[in-house]
């Protein structure tokens, strides 16, 4: 495919047509990365919700698939939201006797003659490396009294040698835990919530172990939970807790459940997240990627023929600080691949002005750049992208309120909703008085990833083809940028 509309993201991926939203079902097999998502194979808005599929070797170039698992449309059943395995020891008995069965665990959503809808847990398998799909006749494995029931993550637990089962009860902000020996019949473990934020409802859950400062020996369970509205940014966006798994039932520790929520990310468009199944475990990386968009106004944004893109995948970490935690997130190595001719520059010295970086060779639409910062005595100080005479996103850190920032509030078209032109803060701390920002942009988004991913902002933006200028400034004083380091991103699709 030769992808080049206005706003198609060149280096994150995108369904060729029509409405995409979370990720779904990621696993590895064999040499394969899966991203199944929701889907609606009929139209740019949701609906009819099914797994739509692309597969990729190096999480960077995507191969766009059939649809995987349809709506049902005799049934009106939905194919909401779930995660995929390998059944390495054919527990389901749905292998057959060749490679090892790929067993996909989804919500039904059925919407019943009277329009009323409720929601079960199902299944559906492959016995051909995840190319197609029947669902389970026994379908659904797992019912509960509560109309909004779903985004079951269903992953191997080593030391319980059973399938374990974390889903949501979205309104009763509350997640559950299930166990099971062969995917089919599922026992209740445990309940955990409301905690943390509960501003709206909780989707998506993901539970995995983590090392603590990539140590080996010492891990630590982490709970991931989606939630809409009432993010820190607005509208959808997620939040974690970490602490210990009982065999039984999570237990968070005492600082997730006392201080203010622990946030994944600080923009708009980071929702849905969850982490690839079956990595190999001397790779030892866990791996997500989420979807770039937001409830608020994922029906709006201006794009055609397609609606949604993923994020960039990310290998996510767990850094100690304070004797707390952090969730620390890395763009996947294998982006590197893309980086075209650097620029460098060093020891850029501003003082209350803007200097145009293009004629340095700096300037386009699609690029990954790491900017050192000392912002001495300068109120604000950054860098403009996507830049015009009237159009500008701005990234950058503002000494008066210690915050990373990424401003769009003049970014490009906003008019499909109310709201969109804002600014997300993050609080950082300098370390010797320097803080380090490294950010993607793409024809349609940008990610900052600061201190080396322990902050994060994902957001999308709407900038005109032809505003492609790339600025330095600081404001209100003077700063040094000490390094700045510039790579062109080549496209994924050509
Ligand atoms: C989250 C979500 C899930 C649901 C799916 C439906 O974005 O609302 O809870 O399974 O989308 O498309």
């Amino acid at each position: 495919v030769n992808f080049s509309e206005p706003y198609r993201p060149q280096f994150h991926y995108s369904p060729k047509i029509n409405w995409m939203n979370d990720p779904n079902g990621l696993v590895y097999n064999d040499g394969v990365y899966h991203l199944f998502h929701q889907y609606n194979p009929f139209g740019n808005r949701w609906g009819y919700m099914s797994w739509g599929h692309a597969t990729s070797t190096d999480l960077v170039h995507w191969d766009h698939k059939a649809v995987a698992i349809p709506y049902g449309k005799e049934e009106e059943e939905g194919i909401f939201s779930g995660s995929a395995v390998v059944d390495h020891q054919n527990t389901s008995g749905f292998g057959d006797g060749g490679d090892p069965p790929i067993v996909a665990i989804y919500t039904s959503h059925y919407t019943r003659e009277d329009g009323s809808t409720d929601q079960a847990q199902s299944l559906a398998y492959s016995i051909d490396g995840g190319q197609t799909f029947t669902k389970f006749e026994g379908n659904p494995v797992l019912e509960f009294d509560d109309p909004d029931f779903r985004d079951p993550n269903v992953s191997w637990n080593e030391e319980m040698g059973r399938w374990l089962m974390v889903v949501a009860l979205p309104t009763q902000h509350k997640v559950q835990f299930y166990a099971s020996d062969n995917l089919k019949d599922w026992e209740y473990l445990s309940d955990f919530g409301p905690a943390g934020a509960t501003g709206g409802i909780w989707e998506c859950p993901d539970f995995f172990r983590l090392p603590v400062d990539d140590n080996p020996e010492n891990q630590k369970w982490v709970l991931h939970v989606d939630m809409n509205p009432g993010s820190v940014a607005g509208g959808s966006g997620s939040q974690y807790f970490v602490g210990e798994w009982d065999g039984t039932s999570f237990i968070p520790d005492e600082t997730f459940m006392e201080t203010a929520p622990h946030w994944t990310d600080y923009g708009t468009d980071f929702y849905a997240a969850i982490s690839w199944n079956n990595i190999p475990e001397e790779d030892a990386r866990q791996l997500w990627v989420g979807w770039m968009n937001n409830w608020d106004y994922a029906n709006e944004i201006p794009t055609h023929p397609w609606r949604s893109a993923m994020s960039i995948p990310r290998s996510i970490h767990l850094e100690s600080n304070n004797e707390s935690y952090s969730l620390v997130q890395k763009p996947v190595e294998s982006l590197r691949q893309l980086r075209e001719d650097p620029v460098r520059l060093e020891n850029l010295d501003l003082s209350d002005e803007t200097i145009d970086l293009s004629q340095e060779g700096i300037s386009g639409k699609a690029f990954e750049m790491i900017v050192e910062i000392e912002p001495g005595d300068a109120e604000s100080v950054g860098i403009n992208v996507r830049e015009a005479e009237n159009q500008r996103t701005v990234i950058g850190y503002n000494s008066v309120n210690q915050n990373v920032f990424a401003d769009r509030t003049n970014s490009g078209e906003s008019d499909f909703f109310e709201g969109f032109e804002q600014r997300n803060d993050v609080p950082v701390h300098l370390s010797d008085g320097t803080v380090k920002i490294r950010f993607f942009v793409d024809w349609s988004s940008v990610e900052v990833f600061v201190n080396d991913g322990s902050r994060v902002i994902t957001n999308r933006i709407f900038p005109d083809p032809e505003s492609i200028g790339v600025s330095a400034f600081a404001d209100g004083g003077s700063a040094t940028i000490t390094n700045i380091e510039f790579w062109p991103l080549e496209s994924i699709w050509t």
